[in-house]
């Protein structure tokens, strides 16, 4: 599948199998998606934009790069709030726009209810963030959002995805780069991801 990027990290695996685990409480779900995203985000930066500066090390001048790019991170309330701290690790000045978004139960289809996005853009890289893309809803009302204000470069970084929701992503907004820990197989009747982990805003903030 073009532009979809599954993690081919054992971190990831090895972090994803004790996520998924009903055993796993909400304090280690919590800091497990932390870590995770953290991974993710180290996979889905690696075409960031660099220029070439000097530095002085103690001894000598040497080559270095710094980061062009101004990086904004979208979590998709709720779930996708427990991923920035792990992102903020890597880049700690990136900015945070808040969307928020919940999935109709009936319909599925995502209702906004949150979005305070300032009238300019004023970032030129976003990273939505969100641990699950079931039917793509959620995602594919983001990236409506974000490109009419304006952002050129947008990338999902996500934990589960479901065929279901990769293949309504790659209709809506083909060039938008999927990172994902891993795609799963198949939406149930009511939507879940399934296997999966549940539902991930539930799990990270204990109000399943
Ligand atoms: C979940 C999840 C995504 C969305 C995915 O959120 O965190 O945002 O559903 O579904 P979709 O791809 O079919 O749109 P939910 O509506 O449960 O809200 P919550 O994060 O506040 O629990």
């Amino acid at each position: 599948m073009k532009n979809v990027f599954p993690s081919p990290h054992p971190l990831v695996a090895h972090k994803l199998g004790i996520l998924r685990s009903a055993d796993t409480d909400p304090q280690s779900f919590r800091e497990l998606v932390r870590e995770i995203a953290a991974l993710m985000t180290y996979e889905a930066t690696a075409d960031l934009m660099t220029k070439s500066i000097t530095v002085n090390t103690p001894l000598a001048p040497a080559p270095g790069v710094e980061l062009q790019e101004n990086i904004g991170l979208v979590p998709i309330l709720r779930a996708g709030l427990g991923m920035v701290e792990g992102v903020w690790e890597l880049v700690p000045n990136a900015q945070v726009w808040h969307i928020g978004l919940y999935r109709d139960e009936r319909t599925l289809k995502p209702v906004e209810y949150y979005n305070k996005l300032p009238v300019e853009p004023t970032v030129s890289v976003t990273l939505i963030l969100d641990p699950m893309l079931a039917t793509g809803g959620s995602a594919v009302a983001t990236i409506d959002i974000l490109k009419r204000w304006g952002v050129k470069k947008i990338k999902f970084v996500g934990i589960l995805g479901a065929p279901e929701g990769i293949q309504q992503m790659q209709e809506k907004h083909p060039e938008v780069p999927i990172h994902l820990a891993v795609i799963d197989d198949h939406l149930n009747e009511n939507g879940f991801i399934v296997p999966g982990l549940g539902d991930a805003g539930d799990r990270q903030f204990g109000t399943g």
